[in-house]
Order: structure tokens, then C-alpha cells, then sequence
């Protein structure tokens, strides 16, 4: 169930993505939550700017919550990525955009151990020529790590449509080679010999079999 849901989800992600980069608009789309072990998992933050925003600083911290409570520094982003010490150290990867609207960060290969609440906040400084003004923003997201891929009705019942499908096609193809091929055969037994047997036979089957006729 998980990995057809996280497949489902990646997808329209990766949709989303592609319309907001070939857009250019920004589109605040939530995170998955669920993935399954050994998977690189996206934690999906998208704080969008508006106008007036579009000279801040921005910074990003990525928090990491056990079931104790404690929330752990995993993942700085204060011009340059920086990864404090921490139980996911070397195995985050930036994948936030370059202008920080976009502040995602990948887990590497996630163990049932990384469930738990992951949280980012992005702080932006707008400087206006009298004051500095923040604004903060914080995501949440409930993570949780599957052991095993799985398997929920709708992708078994899909899973075996496309059995079914492959079966009646390879037969569909069989019966239409066999047919073809004694068609064939029976034309070249009327007009037996020479090269031009093949153009002997009549235009409908020639129509009907594009199998190439080999002796
Ligand atoms: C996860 O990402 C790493 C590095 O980008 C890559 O080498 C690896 O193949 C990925 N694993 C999966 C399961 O996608
Ligand atoms: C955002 O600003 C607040 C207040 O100045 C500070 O406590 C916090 O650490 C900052 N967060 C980030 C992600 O820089
Ligand atoms: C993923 O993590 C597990 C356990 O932490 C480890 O055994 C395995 O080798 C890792 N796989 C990769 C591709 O790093
Ligand atoms: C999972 O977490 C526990 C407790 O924090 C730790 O002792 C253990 O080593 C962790 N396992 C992995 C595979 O990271
Ligand atoms: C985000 O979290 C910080 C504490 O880490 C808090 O001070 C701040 O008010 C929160 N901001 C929002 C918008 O919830």
C-alpha cells in the first residue's frame, strides 16, 4: 500500500514540479509521508515568496523529532548547506531550489528507525530601507517507514489486468501469425516457384499479413 500510494505520490510530485518549474509559479505542495525501507525519501517544504520578498535572506533548519519529544538539529541551510552531528548525519542530500523557495532535503536509504516528525523552518528577513522584517514559517511532516513494499488491492488488481492483457495479446499475436502463415502458404501452393510468387498473391493478403514471407 505504501509504495503504490508513494509511487502515486512521486508522480504527481514530479507533475507538480514540472508545471511549477516550466511555469515558474510556486506552488506550496505538501510532502509525502510514507516510504519504505532503503528508499530515498524527499521531505517535500515549499515556502513560496511573494513580490515583495523576492530581496530576503532566507535560512532553513530542518528539525528531526524522536518519539521522546526531542527535537534534533539535522539540517542547516544559512547560505551553505551545513549537517550538525545527528542520527541521519551523511544521509541527507539538498534538494531545494536555488533561489530557497524551494528547501526540501532527501533522506538516503531510510531505515523504520527515521519514523517520526520531521519539521523545517525557514526564516526570511525582507531589508526595507527603514526596518528588517521576519517572517517564519514552519512544516511538519509525519514520517513513517515501512518494512516491506505492500501490496494493496487496487495495485493487485491492476497488476493482474496487465497479466491478463499480456496473455490474450501474445495469444491474439499467435493465432494472427498462424493465420497469416497458412495463408501465405496456400497462396504460394497455387502459384508454386519463380521470384515473383509473393507478388502472385492476392492484394488482400498481402494487406492483411505484414509478416515477411521467408522460405
Ligand atoms: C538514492 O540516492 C542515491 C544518491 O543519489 C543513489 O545512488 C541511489 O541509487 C538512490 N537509491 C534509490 C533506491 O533510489
Ligand atoms: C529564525 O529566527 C528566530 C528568531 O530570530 C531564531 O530563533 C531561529 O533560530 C531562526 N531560524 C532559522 C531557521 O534561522
Ligand atoms: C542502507 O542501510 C542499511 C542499514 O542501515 C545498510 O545495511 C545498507 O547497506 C544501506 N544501503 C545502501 C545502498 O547504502
Ligand atoms: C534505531 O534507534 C535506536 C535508538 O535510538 C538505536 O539504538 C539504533 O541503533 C537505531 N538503529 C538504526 C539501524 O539506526
Ligand atoms: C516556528 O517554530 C518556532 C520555534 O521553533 C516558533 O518560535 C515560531 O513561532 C513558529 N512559527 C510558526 C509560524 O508557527
Amino acid at each position: 500500500m505504501a509504495a503504490w500510494r508513494n509511487r502515486m505520490w512521486a508522480n504527481a510530485v514530479l507533475l507538480f514540479s514540472w508545471v511549477v518549474l516550466c511555469s515558474s509559479v510556486c506552488v506550496e505542495v505538501p510532502s509525502g509521508t510514507e516510504a519504505v525501507k532503503g528508499d530515498n525519501m524527499t521531505l517535500l517544504c515549499i515556502s513560496c515568496m511573494k513580490r515583495e520578498e523576492v530581496s530576503a535572506t532566507t535560512t532553513v533548519r530542518w528539525f528531526y523529532q524522536r518519539d521522546d519529544g526531542q527535537e534534533v538539529l539535522i539540517y542547516e541551510y544559512d547560505g551553505r548547506p551545513q549537517e550538525p552531528k545527528s542520527p541521519l548525519q551523511g544521509r541527507l542530500q539538498w534538494t531545494g531550489s536555488k533561489d530557497l523557495q524551494d528547501v526540501s532535503i532527501t533522506i538516503l536509504n531510510v531505515t523504520t528507525n527515521d519514523s517520526g516528525v520531521f519539521t523545517c523552518k525557514v526564516n526570511r528577513t525582507l531589508d526595507f530601507k527603514a526596518h528588517r522584517h521576519l517572517i517564519q514559517s514552519n512544516i511538519s511532516i509525519s514520517l513513517k517507514v515501512t518494512e516491506e513494499a505492500g501490496e494493496d488491492f487496487t495495485s493487485v488488481l491492476s497488476e493482474i489486468m496487465m497479466y491478463i492483457l499480456l496473455a490474450f495479446l501474445t495469444f491474439w499475436l499467435l493465432v494472427e501469425i498462424v493465420y497469416c502463415y497458412r495463408k501465405i502458404s496456400k497462396a504460394e501452393e497455387v502459384t508454386p516457384e519463380s521470384v515473383t510468387d509473393y507478388l502472385a498473391i492476392p492484394l488482400e493478403n498481402k494487406e492483411n499479413c505484414s509478416v515477411p514471407v521467408e522460405e
